[in-house]
C-alpha cells in the first residue's frame, strides 16, 4: 500500500503502476474478470488491449449451454447487472485443445493469462487445474463463488460458503498440482463477518493458494423489469454485480486483508469502471483489479480509460 501512496503523490497513471499477483509481474494492475472470455477470439481482443493479464472462463469439465431465456441485464441508471449465465462453455475436451493457442497469443503479447475453472466436486476441481496447467496457463483460479447453477428449481450449493468443502477442493488440488502451482481463489461476499474470517482462515493456511479473488456477484439478487423479473432462470434471482457491489467488494477486500498472511494477494473486483475505483480497491490492500461488467458494456477501451487516468488527490 505504501507503495502505492508514492505513486499517488507522484501523480502517475495507473498504466505505468507495475505490479504482481502471485510471483507474476503485471505491466498494470487492471484486467478483466472471469465471465468475459471464453472463446480465442476473446482472447484476440483482450491481448490487444490494455489489460495487463487475461482471465479465461469459468471452464467446466462438461460442455454447457447455460441457462436459458434471458440471462443478463444492465441497468447504468441504477448501476448494477444482474446475471445467471449458469457458467456457458466449451468444456475441457475443447480447452485442452484450444487453451495451449490462447496462452501462446498472450504471451506472444507479452501477457499473463489465467484460467479460471468451476467444479462440480473437489475432484474436477483437480482435473480442470491439471489441466490448465497442462496447457501452459500462469494461474489458475478457482471459482468457489459461482451462484448461478440450477437444476430444476434446486439451486447447487455455492462452494465457498461450506468450509469443509473449501477445505477439501484446495488440499486435493494441491495433492494433484503441487503447492508451488499458482492457485487464486474467489469467493462470494461474505455478509456473515465471522465466517468471513473462518474462510479466510482455511484459505490462509493452504500453501497451495497464492492469491484470493474477491468478489464474485451477490448471490440470488432479483430485479424487476416493470412486473416480470430482469432475468429468467432461478425465478428470476440472480447474481449482483456492477458499481452497487463496490462498497461490497471493498469491505470483503479490506477484512480479508487484515486477515491473510501477507504472501497472499488480493485481487479486488465488483463496481470497478474509473480509475478512483481501483485506487480504492488498491488502497484497501487489493495487488490487482478485475472488471467484468463495465468490460462487458464498453469492450476494451473500459481499460484504456481507466489505466489513462490519474488518482484522486
Ligand atoms: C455476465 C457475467 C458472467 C460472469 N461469469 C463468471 C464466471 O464464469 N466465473 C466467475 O468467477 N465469475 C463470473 N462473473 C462474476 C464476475 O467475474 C465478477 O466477479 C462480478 O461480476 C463483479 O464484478 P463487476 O462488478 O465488475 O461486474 C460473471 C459476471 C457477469 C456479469
Amino acid at each position: 500500500m505504501s507503495e502505492f501512496k508514492e505513486y499517488q503523490d507522484h501523480g502517475k497513471e495507473l498504466i505505468n503502476f507495475p505490479t504482481e499477483i502471485a510471483g507474476i509481474e503485471l505491466k498494470n494492475p487492471v484486467m478483466n474478470a472471469a465471465g468475459t472470455c471464453k472463446l480465442p477470439e476473446d482472447v484476440e481482443r483482450l491481448s490487444n488491449s490494455e489489460s495487463s493479464a487475461i482471465m479465461v472462463g469459468s471452464i467446466t469439465v462438461e460442455s454447457r449451454d447455460g441457462n436459458s431465456g434471458d440471462v443478463y441485464a444492465y441497468l447504468p441508471e441504477d448501476r448494477w447487472s444482474i446475471n445467471s449465465k449458469g457458467l456457458p462453455n466449451k468444456g475441457i475436451e475443447y480447452y485442452k485443445q484450444e487453451l495451449p493457442l490462447m496462452v501462446a497469443r498472450a504471451h506472444s503479447k507479452e501477457k499473463p493469462i489465467f484460467v479460471s475453472v468451476a467444479g462440480f466436486s473437489p475432484e474436477e476441481y483437480v482435473l480442470l487445474s491439471q489441466v490448465a496447467f497442462e496447457c501452459g496457463v500462469d494461474l489458475v483460479e478457482l471459482n468457489l463463488g459461482c451462484p448461478n447453477v440450477w437444476q430444476g428449481d434446486k439451486q447447487k450449493q455455492i462452494a465457498c460458503f461450506n468450509l469443509n468443502l473449501v477445505d477439501e477442493i484446495l488440499e486435493k488440488v494441491e495433492k494433484k498440482v503441487g503447492s508451488e502451482a499458482k492457485v487464486s481463489v474467489k469467493i462470494s461476499p461474505f455478509s456473515d463477518p465471522f465466517t468471513l474470517v473462518k474462510v479466510a482462515e482455511v484459505i490462509g493456511s493452504s500453501k497451495l493458494v497464492k492469491a484470493v479473488t474477491a468478489v464474485n456477484t451477490f448471490p440470488n439478487a432479483f430485479g424487476y423489469d416493470g412486473k416480470k423479473s430482469r432475468i429468467t432462470p432461478g425465478g428470476g434471482l440472480g447474481g449482483l454485480a456492477g458499481p452497487v457491489l463496490k462498497p461490497i467488494g471493498l469491505g470483503q477486500v479490506r477484512q480479508l486483508r487484515a486477515i491473510l498472511p501477507e504472501h497472499i494477494g488480493i485481487m479486488g473486483v465488483g463496481g470497478i469502471n474509473k480509475s478512483e475505483d481501483v485506487w480504492e480497491y488498491l488502497d484497501s490492500g487489493a495487488s490487482a483489479v478485475q472488471i467484468a461488467t463495465a468490460y462487458i458494456e464498453q469492450q476494451e477501451k473500459i481499460f484504456s480509460s481507466i489505466l489513462g487516468g490519474y488518482p484522486k488527490s
